[in-house]
């Protein structure tokens, strides 16, 4: 479509423009009932959905952090929403609509019914159709666009900064965490290498330096250093599928064996969740977690990872047995404890 010119563009929006005024839409308050255009999103968004996170919310209406906080603050004000916190982390939020924000809801929906059923009666049966498919097809552009820059902003590595608590965690500690640099290579590999010497915690047989490389050189690689700037662990962040599925992240993780059992492996997948998250994926898996890989198994459960499926005899052992492999995926959420 490299011949789209510039009355073209303009023409959709002069048309879109006279759509949302003909909708009243730019009334701070949608005719009498003093609701705005964002809360009405809102409620209609909460009547579809049990209990949602003000982060599913966010989600669902595509707005940032701020913006979803403002607007829910405001609509609880206005009795349209009730906030209640989860019985055993009191940082996690729930949001559902009140018995107000219900009788708002009835007031509006039947409004907007009416306006666009007016509307469409206007048109032949011929045009409602290239109505319908030209609103979707409008909708599905926009949201192509959004998903390519998505993209190109995950091609950047996702900031430490963006992880106060876990960074304070890691300095109690004596770790600082960071983005991976070139001259953190041969300390990584270093780790690369016990581990995969191990034979039971990663499926990768050949330790040399170019499948180090093949392995962990993603766009999102960190590193942990100690005091003393060793690089004493670290991780990748990647998508697990590509397509439709690319909102679902794959990591793996590793600590340096004499600064294994501190702790340092739980902050770093904590962290990895919450970069994650920032990147926009949905939900982590891994794709082959060795049963003789206890460790990582216990601590991956204890963040909340579910083993979603078993592949029997997926690994060869040492000793020329098997072993299983698991499955492991848990959503993203809020908070990780
Ligand atoms: C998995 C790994 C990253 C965990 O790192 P770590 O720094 O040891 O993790 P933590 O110190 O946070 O410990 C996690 C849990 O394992 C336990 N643990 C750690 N080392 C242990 C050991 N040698 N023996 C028994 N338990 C141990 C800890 O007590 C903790 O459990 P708890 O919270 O119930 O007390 C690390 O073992 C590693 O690098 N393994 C090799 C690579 C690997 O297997 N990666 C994952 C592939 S799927």
């Amino acid at each position: 479509m490299e011949h789209l010119v510039c009355e073209e563009v303009n023409q959709l929006r002069q048309d879109a423009r006279s759509v949302v005024r003909e909708l009243g839409l730019l009334n701070d308050a949608y005719f009498e009932i003093g609701v705005t255009l964002a809360e009405r999103h809102l409620l209609i968004e909460l009547n579809t959905c049990q209990a949602p996170t003000m982060g599913e919310i966010a989600e669902r209406l595509l707005l940032d952090k701020s913006t979803i906080s403002r607007l829910v603050a405001k609509a609880v004000k206005k009795g349209y929403v009730t906030c209640f916190s989860d019985a055993h982390d009191k940082r996690k939020k729930f949001l559902s609509l009140s018995e107000r924000g219900k009788s708002v809801l009835e007031a509006f929906e039947p409004i907007a019914f009416t306006q666009t059923r007016e509307a469409l009666l206007m048109l032949s049966q011929g045009q409602v159709e290239t109505v319908y498919r030209g609103v979707s097809l409008y909708a599905e552009g926009l949201k192509r666009a959004r998903l390519q820059d998505r993209q190109k902003a995950d091609a950047l590595p996702a900031k430490v900064e963006s992880l106060p608590e876990i960074t304070e965690q890691l300095l109690s500690h004596g770790y600082l965490l960071e983005v991976f640099d070139s001259k953190d290579e041969t300390g990584l590999y270093e780790i690369f290498q016990e581990v995969v010497s191990s034979g039971s915690q990663f499926i990768i047989e050949n330790a040399s330096l170019e499948e180090f490389r093949k392995q962990f050189f993603t766009d999102h690689l960190y590193v942990c250093r100690s005091s003393s700037g060793d690089v004493v662990g670290g991780f990748y962040i990647k998508p697990n599928y590509s397509g439709r599925a690319s909102h679902i992240a794959n990591a793996a993780y590793m600590v340096r064996t004499s600064h294994r059992g501190k702790g340092l492996g739980a902050l770093l997948v904590k962290a990895s969740l919450h970069l994650a998250k920032g990147l926009g994926f949905e939900a982590m898996q891994f794709n082959m977690v060795l049963s003789e890989n206890r460790i990582a198994l216990r601590l991956y459960k204890k963040l909340g990872f579910t083993i979603v499926g078993t592949i029997p005899d997926a690994v060869r052992t040492l000793d020329g047995g098997h072993q299983e492999g698991y499955i492991m995926y848990r959503k993203l959420g809020e908070s990780y404890e």
